[in-house]
């Protein structure tokens, strides 16, 4: 089973209220994207190694702990992941970032591929795959299987809003990769809108329709 780690901590979960608010602007919801993503980034990189390092305070020479150098690898799932990127590069400025293009087609729900453009080295790093919606899992799942056909190996997920399905498929498909997600909803809708969610986040972060 997936490790599934579910974010509480109050200015996340006061942000995530602010995200889901129907009158909340599209300068707003950016920034809001932005900043939620900066706080989760804490927290996904908490398993980074770290090597000792002798290092020369002021006063004393000492053994310091610095990150062992492990290289990470942004993902975000275009158009939406793409709010999730600045945030999470304020915290990990070194990382390289891919894209991954789908789309959820509005007839069959089933994700479709337009774009893909990956580091060349990514197969040494550790990927983070970014998207701000779960719901049926599809487009995660598909695009999850697409790096890992690629031969990447370490593949983490974080998502602002997931729907129970989505969060049993992923771990049905990708049991190896751990789940970051800020908020667990009730369910989906007949559209496969997540309910209450916060309604089609690439329309509300570009301000389109
Ligand atoms: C949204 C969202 C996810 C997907 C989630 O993207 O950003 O990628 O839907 O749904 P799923 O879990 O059922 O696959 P969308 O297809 O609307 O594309 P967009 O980001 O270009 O708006
Ligand atoms: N994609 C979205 O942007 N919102 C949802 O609720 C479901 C899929």
């Amino acid at each position: 089973m997936a490790q599934f780690f579910l974010f509480d901590h109050p200015l996340i979960q006061h942000k995530i209220s602010m995200l889901r608010d129907k009158n909340t602007s599209t300068k707003e919801f950016r920034e809001l994207v932005h900043e939620i993503s900066m706080l989760m980034a804490y927290e996904v990189t908490r398993d980074l190694p770290l090597t000792d390092k002798e290092i020369e305070t002021p006063v004393a020479k000492t053994t310091a702990k610095v990150l062992a150098g492990k290289k990470v690898a942004l993902v975000p799932i275009l158009r939406a992941g793409l709010g999730m990127v600045d945030g999470m590069l304020s915290i990990i400025p070194n990382a390289k970032v891919g894209h991954i293009g789908l789309y959820r087609d509005p007839n069959t729900l089933k994700p479709v591929e337009y774009y893909c453009k990956l580091p060349e080295d990514i197969t040494d790093r550790e990927v983070i795959v970014l998207d701000p919606m779960l719901a049926t899992g599809g487009s995660s799942s598909a695009a999850i299987q697409f790096l890992k056909d690629r031969g990447i190996k370490s593949i983490k997920f974080v998502c602002l809003i997931s729907a129970p399905e989505g969060i049993e498929r992923l771990q049905n498909d990708h049991p190896d990769v751990p789940v970051f997600c800020a908020a667990k909803d009730e369910r989906l809708n007949d559209h496969a809108y997540i309910i209450p969610g916060l309604g089609d986040a690439g329309d509300r972060l570009f301000g389109t329709n």
